[in-house]
């Protein structure tokens, strides 16, 4: 991962491959943001009017490249827009600020060194811009023979920028130094449930992903416990087995348990980490699957919040279940028309083979339930009716309390993370009623997000504060890139995540 460092040099001495400045949108074309005093007076002055020469506007993510003013140790100035200025006596808002690093760092990509000379009033601001360059740096390409052939030739290539300064930073300052840090914890580690997404579901199947688990959970001190088929049959867990059974590959039950002797408060975080859903029997059509390795982005930013929790060492104690399975077909398949007895002991008729995440969540929501926790948090790329209700850039928020609803959104928008608050309407409930079982797995089509996430709610333990995210829209993107966002896996939620067990942690989260 890129190296960061707060610096307090000056722009024109620096030896770098680039300096990185903020241009905005202001209200007579574009205007040089603070932090680039020193770039701009190289300039005479003239900065804005070269850029605007170079066609530059101050919008959102534009990136525009300009030849350092003479004197400069540096070779290339680097402006990202900022969009509009902000109002007098108020600073740029920390997502701009997060998504201009992500895109100046992006664009950066085979450079060893940048500085980056955009506004920092607070030390917050130090802690999104490093957030923004460490997530914007993100390349994915373990399976990319030829780009590792090009690396080799070319000496870098095109490989994630090395190493980057916040000019303006303050290295003595422990608030600055803390920002620093916690950026790197949190996007070191979204960044492998990046690389958890991204890697083909024929490499990562539950047992890898177990294995990686474990692997991680010795590292920070986190207490691992992996259920294993003969363990999950033995322990009743139906829903989990049931949605496993056509694969090769046999599911797993992971349990991370991050303990602080400090801990007032006690989170629940639960994944669904299904490695490849074909649909099972009721198959996806060709179309519909090509992208399913991101079925289990939900275990993945769960994964990468508890070991977040560890690295900072947070004040709370957090729980992560990822519930791991592959939905495949074959002859050991489960069959839509079979019913399954869950964890909880109900018992649901599965009329849909390829509404499965439901069904290992099942499992281990009630699991987390068991040790009555304050609250807990599901992630899931649960339904398509969500991603075509919210779009692919905004995940669902569902709960059984409004305000926890309210506090899990509003650390989804502190964090960066678009969110939005849907309903649990209580007609939904009896599309789901079975003529055989306790309830099927599937409902009324229409609000299908919503019915999945009722589905969910019959396996929260009694009296549990519970959220459910629905991250099918945002957890994989399919377009470019924008701002610190690749394509691929984008590691939603675990920023999300981490907000929400630091505010427990503070005794604020009600
Ligand atoms: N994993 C899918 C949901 C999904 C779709 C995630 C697109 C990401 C992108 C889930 O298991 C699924 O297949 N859901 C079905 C449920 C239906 C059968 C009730 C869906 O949404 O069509
Ligand atoms: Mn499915
Ligand atoms: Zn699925």
């Amino acid at each position: 991962m890129t190296a960061l460092t707060l610096s307090t040099a000056a722009a024109p001495g620096l030896r770098a491959d680039a300096i990185v400045i903020g241009v905005a949108k202001g209200a007579n074309g574009p205007s040089v943001a603070p932090g680039a005093e020193a770039v701009d007076k190289a300039y005479d002055g003239r900065l804005a009017g070269v850029l605007e020469t170079l066609g530059a506007s101050g919008a959102e993510g534009e990136v525009t490249k300009l030849p350092a003013p003479s004197g400069f140790k540096a070779p290339v100035v680097v402006a990202v827009g900022l969009g509009a200025e902000p109002e007098k006596d108020s600073g740029f808002d920390a997502e701009t600020l997060r998504r201009a690093a992500g895109a100046a760092a992006r664009a950066l990509a085979g450079a060893k060194k940048a500085a980056f000379a955009l506004p920092l009033t607070e030390a917050a601001d130090a802690g999104v811009v490093a957030e923004g360059v460490l997530l914007g740096a993100y390349s994915f390409d373990a399976y990319k023979e030829s780009a590792k052939e090009a690396k080799a030739a070319k000496g870098n290539g095109k490989a994630p920028l090395a190493e980057a300064a916040l000019l303006g930073g303050k290295p003595r300052d422990k608030a600055y130094k803390a920002a620093i840090e916690r950026a790197a914890a949190v996007a070191e580690e979204l960044n492998r449930a990046r690389d958890l997404v991204n890697t083909p579901p024929n490499d990562l199947n539950p047992e890898a992903f177990a294995a990686v688990a474990q692997a991680a959970a010795k590292e920070h001190g986190i207490k691992v416990q992996v259920l294993d088929e003969k363990a999950l049959t033995k322990g009743g867990y139906g829903g989990i087995l049931g949605v496993g059974a056509g694969s090769a590959s046999g599911p797993r039950l992971v349990k991370l348990s991050y303990t602080s002797p400090r801990a007032k408060k006690s989170l629940a975080f639960v994944g669904k980490g299904i490695t490849y859903d074909s649909g099972g029997i009721s198959l996806k059509p060709a179309g519909h699957n090509e992208t399913m390795k991101c079925d289990m982005a939900g275990a993945a930013a769960v994964f990468a919040a508890v070991v977040a929790a560890a690295r900072l060492g947070l004040e709370v104690n957090v729980t992560g279940w990822l519930a791991l399975a592959e939905n495949m077909p074959s002859g050991s398949a489960t069959r839509p028309g079979d019913v399954l007895r869950m964890y909880s002991g109900k018992t649901v008729e599965v009329l849909n083979t390829d509404a499965e995440g439901r069904l290992v969540l099942a499992d281990a929501l009630w699991a987390a339930s068991l040790e009555k926790p304050d609250a807990i948090i599901d992630v899931a790329t649960l339904t398509g009716a969500m991603m075509v209700a919210l779009g692919s850039r905004t995940y669902g928020i569902m709960a059984n309390d409004d305000a926890f609803r309210s506090a899990v959104h509003e650390a989804a928008e502190e964090s960066g993370e678009p969110a939005w608050p849907m309903p649990m309407p209580e007609h939904l409930r009896k599309g789901m009623d079975s003529p055989t079982a306790d309830i099927a797995n599937i409902g009324e089509r229409m609000g299908g997000g919503l019915v999945a996430g009722l589905f969910l709610r019959e396996f929260v333990g009694e009296g549990i504060t519970w959220a459910h995210l629905d991250i099918a829209g945002p957890a994989f993107n399919e377009g470019g890139p924008f701002g610190y966002t690749p394509k691929g896996g984008t590691g939603t939620a675990v920023r999300t995540l981490v907000r929400v067990a630091e505010l427990a942690a503070a005794g604020e989260l009600g």
